[in-house]
C-alpha cells in the first residue's frame, strides 16, 4: 500500500455560541456542527526514508500554500514526532473548499492529513492519541477526527457525537453554501468580538438553546440555528447580512453564517428550485462566488 486516499469535508456551524474569552487567548464555545457530503480530497504517497522534512504538498489550486503553513505539513510534522516514524510522504490535496470560509477546509485537510499517515504506518496511533495530535493542530481538527454530526466545547476540542435520533434529523439535508470573493480571518473575527461588549452568550444560555432541541425529536435543525459571531463580522462585511436579508424576504428561507465567516448557508426544502436562488446570490455577490448545494453528511 504505497498511497492512501482520504475524503476532507467541509463544516457548517449549525449553531454556534462564543460564551467567553480564556486566560490562553482562545475563545470558549458551545457548537453544533455537522460534517458535509462534499469538501476535498488528499492522497498521500510513501516515497521511502526521510531525511528531516517529513513530506511535501502539491495542490491544484495555487492560492493555496504547500509550506509548512500548511496544516497538512504541520500534520505530518506532529505525526512524526509522537510516532517517531520517519519515512517521506508526498501529499496531493485536491481542493474544493475555500480558504477564509468559516467552514474548515484546513483543519480538515489537517486531520485527513493524520488519518492518511496513520493508516500509511501501519495504524501506530489510536483514537485518544490522534485526537490529542488533532487537538493541537487547530480547535476545529477534533471535530473532523469525529467524522460526525458533533457538540463540540472548550475552545472546540472537547466533542461530543450526537446521538441517532438527533443525527437522523441532520443527516441527508440539503444546504446551500454560498461565499463571497472576500474571506474573513478568524483571529479577526474573535478580537471583533472580544471588542464588542455584551457579545458573549452566558453558558448556561448556549446549553439551553441546544437541550431543547436535543430534547425534542419533532423539533427541526431549522430551530436550532444561530451564530453569535455574525454581529461582529456583519458590521464590517456589510454584504453578508445584505444578502441574507434578500434571501429571508425573497425566497422565504432562513440563511446563517458559519463560523467565523465568510461562507453562509441555507437548509433547503429537498425540491427547492435552485436557479432563481442562485441568481440573486450572484446579483449580490458578483457572478464569480462561490456556491455549492450539497447535504447535510
Ligand atoms: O485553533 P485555530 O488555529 O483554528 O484558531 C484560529 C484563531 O481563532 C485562534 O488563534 C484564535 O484567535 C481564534 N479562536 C478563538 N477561540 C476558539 C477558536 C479560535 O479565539 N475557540
Amino acid at each position: 500500500m504505497n498511497t492512501v486516499t482520504v475524503f476532507s469535508p467541509a463544516k457548517l456551524n449549525l449553531f454556534l455560541a462564543v460564551t467567553g474569552r480564556r486566560e490562553d487567548g482562545y475563545h470558549d464555545l458551545v457548537s453544533v456542527v455537522a460534517p458535509l457530503a462534499w469538501g476535498d480530497e488528499l492522497s498521500a504517497t510513501l516515497l521511502g526514508p526521510g531525511l528531516g522534512s517529513p513530506g511535501t504538498l502539491a495542490c491544484d489550486d495555487p492560492a493555496v500554500p504547500v509550506d509548512e503553513t500548511n496544516l497538512v505539513l504541520k500534520a505530518a510534522r506532529a505525526f512524526a514526532t509522537a510516532t517517531g516514524w520517519s519515512e517521506r510522504v508526498h501529499f496531493t490535496l485536491k481542493k474544493r473548499i475555500p480558504m477564509g470560509a468559516g467552514i474548515g477546509g484546513g483543519s480538515s485537510n489537517g486531520v485527513a492529513a493524520l488519518r492518511a499517515l496513520n493508516q500509511l504506518a501501519g495504524n501506530p496511533l489510536a483514537e485518544p492519541a490522534l485526537a490529542t495530535l488533532a487537538a493541537g493542530l487547530g480547535s476545529d481538527c477534533a471535530l473532523f477526527l469525529a467524522g460526525a454530526p458533533v457538540i463540540m466545547r472548550g475552545r472546540g476540542e472537547r466533542v461530543e457525537l450526537l446521538g441517532e435520533s438527533e443525527r437522523a434529523r441532520l443527516s441527508g439535508r440539503r444546504v446551500l453554501v454560498f461565499k463571497p470573493a472576500f474571506g474573513v480571518a478568524t483571529p479577526w473575527a474573535y478580537r471583533r468580538l472580544a471588542a464588542t461588549s455584551g457579545s458573549y452568550l452566558p453558558p448556561a444560555d448556549a446549553e439551553a438553546r441546544v437541550a431543547a432541541w436535543r430534547g425534542d425529536p419533532a423539533a427541526p435543525v431549522e430551530s436550532l440555528l444561530g451564530n453569535t459571531l455574525e454581529t461582529a463580522v456583519f458590521a464590517k462585511h456589510l454584504a453578508l447580512p445584505a444578502l441574507l436579508g434578500e434571501l429571508r424576504r425573497h425566497c422565504g428561507l432562513a440563511p446563517r453564517m458559519s463560523g467565523s465567516g465568510s461562507a453562509c448557508y441555507s437548509l433547503l426544502p429537498s425540491g427547492a428550485d435552485l436557479p432563481p436562488i442562485e441568481a440573486i446570490i450572484r446579483d449580490a455577490w458578483g457572478p464569480q462566488c462561490f456556491v455549492c448545494d450539497t447535504v447535510l453528511a
